[in-house]
């Protein structure tokens, strides 16, 4: 089977079909579920509950790519960051124009009087204007017009995953100071972007490279060729 095989004119591995797939299983799943009546008695909220969801899941998986190639050298991750970085930003749009659409019929007035009441939907907002510019200059033309102002934008995505989690707990109906009840998925969620935040931290990226370095590494192809030679083959055949 090829590595990889060719769409159109651009080339595309496995694990990048795979993620296109699986990234837009949910929205599908979601859609066919809303159209046929099997989205709970409160369909508008629970597709507005699920897409945000769907969108942070998205994020965060976006946020692993990098780690993931520093630490275990897993250079096809890098390549899954952009569609998954705009996966989650596509879902979250889509989860904004439920809840502004389909759940308040665009009224202004009474968002407006909304985000006064939860103010957790003003910090969604802020996170998805930071994915939207995200989204827009994730193209090679941004790349090169920004030069090095590029990467310092895109470093915005860590204060975006960390509003998103704001806006998720605060969602919630728990208590996060007495870990009462809807907690756990935020906490979660919070740890795993706190470590994937910490190991980006220069000087803790280096200690765990070097732990990393100094484990004693699986044999390479061709050591395990040298291991697997046998003198007694190489002696007749001379
Ligand atoms: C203007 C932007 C946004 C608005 C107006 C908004 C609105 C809302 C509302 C009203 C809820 C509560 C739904 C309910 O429980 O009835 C919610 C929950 C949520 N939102 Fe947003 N949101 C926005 C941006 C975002 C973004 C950018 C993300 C993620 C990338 C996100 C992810 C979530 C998540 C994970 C939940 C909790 C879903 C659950 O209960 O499982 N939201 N949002």
């Amino acid at each position: 089977m090829p590595s990889s095989i060719r769409i159109f004119k651009a080339r595309f591995t496995w694990l990048q079909i795979l993620t296109h797939i699986g990234a837009w299983l949910p929205g599908i799943y979601l859609a066919a579920a809303y159209y046929t009546d099997n989205l709970t008695i409160n369909p508008i909220q629970a597709l507005t509950q699920r897409l945000g969801y769907t969108a942070l899941v998205l994020l965060v998986l976006s946020l692993v790519c990098t780690p993931a190639n520093t630490f275990f050298g897993w250079r096809q991750a890098l390549k899954l960051r952009r569609p998954l970085g705009i996966y989650a930003f596509l879902y979250a749009s889509t989860h904004f124009l439920v809840f502004t659409g389909l759940d308040y019929g665009f009224d202004f007035d009474i968002l407006v009087q909304e985000n006064l009441d939860k103010p957790y939907i003003l910090i969604g907002a802020i996170a998805l204007l930071i994915l939207l510019a995200l989204a827009v200059t994730s193209f090679q033309w941004w790349m090169k017009r920004l030069g090095k102002r590029w990467k310092q934008l895109h470093r915005l995505i860590y204060p975006a995953a960390l509003l998103v989690l704001l806006h998720f707990a605060w969602s919630q109906k728990g208590d996060l100071l007495r870990l009462q009840g809807e907690v756990l998925q935020p906490v979660i969620f919070s740890l795993i972007v706190g470590v994937l935040l910490l190991v980006r931290i220069p000087i803790i990226r280096r200690q765990i490279s070097r732990l990393r370095s100094a484990l004693p590494r699986p044999p390479s192809k061709s050591q395990e060729k040298k291991q697997t030679w046998d003198p007694h083959k190489s002696r007749a055949g001379s």
